[in-house]
């Protein structure tokens, strides 16, 4: 079956770019000049996936607007006849279909998926989560969905973690593999080093079956209230399977203060107007002078 639709689950609080996302939707911080959620809808479009839901919360009116016509900017742009930055700016409304769906509190990833369920209807879905900025040739999520053909089971986009850092991750166990895609046994949430068994950590890209919902519906919240997927997901395990897909290209962790500042030097660097003025800029920069 195609995957036809993309859900983005926006709604979370956003507490580690405090206070910065106060008033600001993390999802809109910008990486050189997109918001950070226009990265990863631009990887749906390029993935070929028609229909994009975002799950959005209290606060991130930002993120409707930003995907919006704005007839007064693209005026204004018109009349000083700012061409270039026009359709710029119109590329963004025209790129996508878009549907909303609100999460009304910060219940978990696993219940803002849930939030869904009446425009998923009885197909395979895509979820892509906006922390995760991958530059790929070949788009993460394309990748993924030529695995998906090959085992119709949930496909996790996997990568490998330096040991130390596995306790931040969902850790998965793997049973066999054939080439980038493994078939996965087990998959624990936030592993110490010790006890992990791999150093594969699912990163934020899934593809789930339907099934995913009425498992969620009977999942239970966290200590913190929280329903969390990858609770979920292990319930898929044995029907109809789970597969960790090992993708080719560089993944940020732009939901992370680090992480954020590495996308940016990064993009900057790669930008064909802003790279080669910045990359004479760091050059100059005298790194001793920093502790
Ligand atoms: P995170 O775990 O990064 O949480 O969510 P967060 O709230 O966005 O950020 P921090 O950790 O407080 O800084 C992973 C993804 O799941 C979404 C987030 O918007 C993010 O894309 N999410 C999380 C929801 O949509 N709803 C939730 O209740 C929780």
């Amino acid at each position: 079956m195609k995957i036809k639709k993309a859900v983005f689950p926006a709604a979370g609080l956003g507490t580690r770019f405090l206070p910065a996302t106060k008033a600001l939707p993390k999802e809109m911080l910008a990486l050189v000049d997109k918001p950070l959620i226009q990265y990863v809808v631009e990887e749906a479009v390029a993935s070929d996936i028609p229909h994009i839901i975002i799950v959005t919360g209290r606060g991130k009116n930002a993120i409707e607007d930003h995907f919006d016509v704005s007839y007064e900017l693209e005026k204004t742009l018109e009349k000083r006849g700012k061409t270039q930055m026009l359709s710029k700016v119109r590329a963004i409304s025209d790129m996508i279909d878009v549907c909303y769906v609100r999460q009304k509190e910060a219940l978990g990833l696993g219940h803002a998926i849930l939030q869904v369920r009446h425009l998923i209807g009885d197909e395979p879905f895509a979820v892509f989560l906006g922390d995760d900025i991958i530059d790929s040739a070949v788009p993460c999520m394309k990748q993924m969905m030529d695995a998906y053909d090959r085992c119709h089971g949930a496909v996790l986009a996997i990568q490998e973690v330096e040991h130390r850092d596995v306790s931040s991750y969902g850790i998965v166990k793997v049973n066999s593999s054939d080439g980038r895609l493994h078939h996965i046994d087990d998959m624990v949430e936030k592993p110490s080093a010790a006890s992990a068994p791999s150093n594969l950590a699912i990163i934020g890209r899934y593809i789930l079956p339907p099934a995913i919902f009425d498992i969620l519906e009977k999942t239970q919240p966290d200590i913190n209230g929280e329903i969390q997927l990858t609770n979920g997901l292990k319930q898929l395990l044995r029907e109809p399977g789970v597969y960790g897909y090992q993708f080719e290209g560089k993944r940020f962790d732009a939901g992370d203060k680090l992480g954020f500042l590495k996308a940016t030097v990064e993009f900057a660097l790669k930008n064909q107007d802003l790279g080669p003025a910045f990359k004479k800029y760091l050059s100059t920069l005298d790194l001793s002078i920093y502790q």
